[in-house]
């Protein structure tokens, strides 16, 4: 098998390919400027020269904030160049596995969701990824994982952000009101690759086990690196957010452990290892 990754160096794409590199499997990982999913000629060029089996698409403009005012460049990317990357897909029969968010929700359910709940993005983010969701599912030979509070070892995640809010801060409001599902890189590798080898298709919601608020993942957080912060519990409403964001959507991940026949790991099993992986290696998040 020969796997194209998109969205080199982001988070996700790097724990592609630690995986890879220890499965033994062949991958191409050009970076943005290389392989921008905007530019069709560098699509078309990338796939005819590398003639990969399969394509993961971990590229996206992830801005959520942003995307308001920046409504061309995340349509394009998030949307637009979805459309691109299935009609080479389809092309040259390669399996396209695309990535989607839990902000397709609108939150209001206040209960699990599932791949049959209705979506109903409320900002500009969520709506450009729903329409690059649908346009994957056009092709059927196309994977779509919607996955939560992506963490890895990278800039883009919640907890990367925290350690630097907290560096001057002896005390620190987060919000108790924000539920979903934190999950970690090397567990979505880890199932997609297996998802993959058994040539599944479709939409699956891929998180890891349990949920928590944004307060409860920054406490065991701030506890297992040995901080000494206070976190202080609040609702989303004491900040002023200048866009609308769901506010509880955590995904049920039922569907694809029963495909796949795994108990995907609780999110504080796997915020261990991350906590103890960058203890181990601070390089790792630089
Ligand atoms: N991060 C989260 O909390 C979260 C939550 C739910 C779902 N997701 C989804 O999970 C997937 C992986 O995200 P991630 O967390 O790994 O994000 P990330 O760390 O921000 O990585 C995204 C990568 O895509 C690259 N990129 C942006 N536009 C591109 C383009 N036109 N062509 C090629 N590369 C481009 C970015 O490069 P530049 O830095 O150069 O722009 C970056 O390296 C995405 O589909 C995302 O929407 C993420």
């Amino acid at each position: 098998m020969r796997v194209l990754i998109a969205g080199y160096p982001g988070q996700l794409a790097k724990s592609f390919i630690s995986a890879l590199t220890r499965m033994n499997i062949v991958f191409l990982t050009p970076p943005h400027y290389d392989f921008d999913i905007t530019n069709n000629y560098q699509i078309s060029s990338m796939i005819s020269a590398f003639k990969p089996d399969v394509i993961l698409n971990c590229a996206a403009y992830n801005n959520v904030e942003h995307a308001e005012e920046d409504m061309a460049d995340a349509i394009a990317v998030n949307y637009k160049a979805v459309e691109n990357l299935v009609k080479e897909a389809e092309l040259h029969k390669i399996k396209l596995v695309h990535f989607s968010t839990d902000y397709v929700f609108d939150g209001k359910k206040n209960d699990w969701y599932f791949e049959t709940d209705n979506p109903n993005p409320l900002n500009l983010y969520g709506k450009s990824k729903l329409a690059g969701e649908n346009e994957a599912l056009q092709y059927e030979n196309s994977l779509i994982f919607r996955l939560s509070w992506v963490i890895g070892y990278g800039r883009n995640n919640f907890l990367y952000k925290f350690t630097n809010w907290i560096k001057d801060k002896q005390s620190v409001k987060v919000s108790n009101d924000e539920i979903s599902v934190p999950t970690f890189t090397f567990d979505i590798a880890k199932y997609v690759l297996m998802a993959i080898d058994k040539d599944l298709t479709g939409l699956y919601h891929l998180t890891n086990s349990g949920k928590a608020s944004r307060y409860e993942l920054a406490s065991k957080y701030t506890k297992l690196m040995g901080f000494t912060n206070e976190i202080v519990p609040v609702p989303m409403s004491a900040f002023e957010v200048p866009i609308r964001r769901p506010l509880v959507t955590a995904m049920s991940n039922r569907k694809i452990s029963e495909a796949l026949g795994v108990n995907i790991p609780n999110w504080e099993d796997s915020l261990r290892i991350y906590c103890n992986n960058i203890k181990n290696n601070i390089d790792l998040i630089k």
